[in-house]
């Protein structure tokens, strides 16, 4: 297994069955070798600092209807809420203030939020803000609008391809939606001039090691800019409700080889991560992630946008949660960088 792991490392590629053997096989032994091949890539590249993202959950409303999801559609005891554009410049200002410069605006796909309505929103923000990045995280839409909202100063998107295997995707979504079309609107995006996130699930229903090892090589096709990766965990109110929720390890394991195959990437320690462990961020973050996106939503609808069950960050404790994220972050080792954090792509 080291030997898988130094090449993975020298080369950043390793051919399919040996990588479905790493992802499977490897010991418990072995993964602190993992481990330390992975951090010490990140280090080389990053030093020791870590990106900071606010993130801004301003809709939770969503036309579509996704298996795994917690806003889907036809999800009825979801309770619904949308942000005004001055609430979603209060939640700026307040990240400004708490030292943020990339703000990412995550929603369901709001018909409310059309083209005008969104592009307005980017707009106020960077007029705001000048120094500031926005990443947007608002689904599948036409090109046109990719383009206009890119106009409108939006410089980053975040769009996970979820399963990049055409028969799995049909498994977690309606037939209404595709792995085609999700593919071509990263494809879009990169074309426009975004950089780009992608990434998937780890453990959601139905998912086989040569499925992750499909996603691993989409990938390294589309090469984002962000590579966002977290366990799935299950919700009630889905048609996957009791379905088991994706593994710590494994997605530590996941993180680690993607450092290795994408040595430049910003790879989050997700909220999903934390979720399904107290210290899984920080082991995110020892296993070669760089980036971590506290919640800067207003605390009152944090709850709301529940894409999983007991998320973190939506309690009493939910506005101190950033201070006290800096304060594990540091406790770890590492330092939170200040800036945009804008990485500079390998070409
Ligand atoms: N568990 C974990 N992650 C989920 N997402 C959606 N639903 C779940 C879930 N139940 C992820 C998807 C989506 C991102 C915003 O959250 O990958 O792209
Ligand atoms: Fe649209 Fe989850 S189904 S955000």
């Amino acid at each position: 297994m080291r030997g898988l792991i130094d090449a993975l490392r020298r080369e950043r590629v390793l051919p399919r069955a040996e990588l479905a053997g790493l992802i499977r096989e490897i010991s418990d032994g072995d993964m602190p070798y993992l481990f330390d091949a992975a951090r010490e890539t990140a280090r080389s590249r990053f030093g020791n600092r870590i990106y900071t993202r606010g993130l801004i959950e301003f809709t939770n409303y969503c036309r579509c209807d996704c298996y795994y999801c917690g806003i889907r559609r036809s999800n009825s005891r979801a309770e619904r809420y949308r942000l005004t554009q001055a609430q979603i410049l209060a939640c700026c200002a307040e990240g400004y203030a708490l030292g943020f410069r990339t703000f990412v605006l995550q929603g369901g796909e709001d018909p409310y939020f059309t083209d005008d309505r969104l592009c307005a929103v980017v707009s106020a923000i960077r007029k705001n803000h000048p120094d500031c990045a926005v990443t947007l995280s608002v689904g599948e839409r036409s090109h046109e609008s990719y383009k206009r909202l890119f106009e409108a100063g939006a410089e980053r998107y975040l769009l996970r391809h979820e399963t990049a295997d055409p028969a799995h995707y049909g498994r977690l979504h309606p037939a209404s939606l595709s792995a085609a079309a999700r593919q071509a609107c990263l494809f879009d995006l990169k074309a426009i001039g975004y950089q780009v996130g992608s990434g998937f699930m780890v453990g959601s229903p139905y998912q086989t090691v040569e499925n992750l090892v499909a996603d691993l090589r989409f990938l390294q096709r589309l090469r984002p800019d962000m590579i966002g990766i977290g366990p799935y965990i299950t919700h009630a109110e889905t048609p996957f409700a009791g379905q088991k929720n994706g593994s710590l390890a494994l997605t530590l394991r996941l993180i680690a080889v993607l450092r290795l195959m994408f040595p430049h990437a910003l790879l989050p320690a997700t909220t999903a991560l934390g979720t399904i462990h107290p210290e899984g961020r920080e082991m995110g973050l020892k296993a070669g992630a760089n980036v971590v996106m506290p919640n800067l939503s207003p605390t009152d609808v944090r709850a709301l946008y529940a894409l999983y069950e007991n998320k973190i960050c939506t309690g009493e404790e939910a506005a101190q949660c950033i201070g006290c994220l800096r304060r594990r972050i540091e406790s770890a080792g590492y330092r939170v960088a200040v800036g945009r954090g804008d990485v500079k792509r390998e070409s």
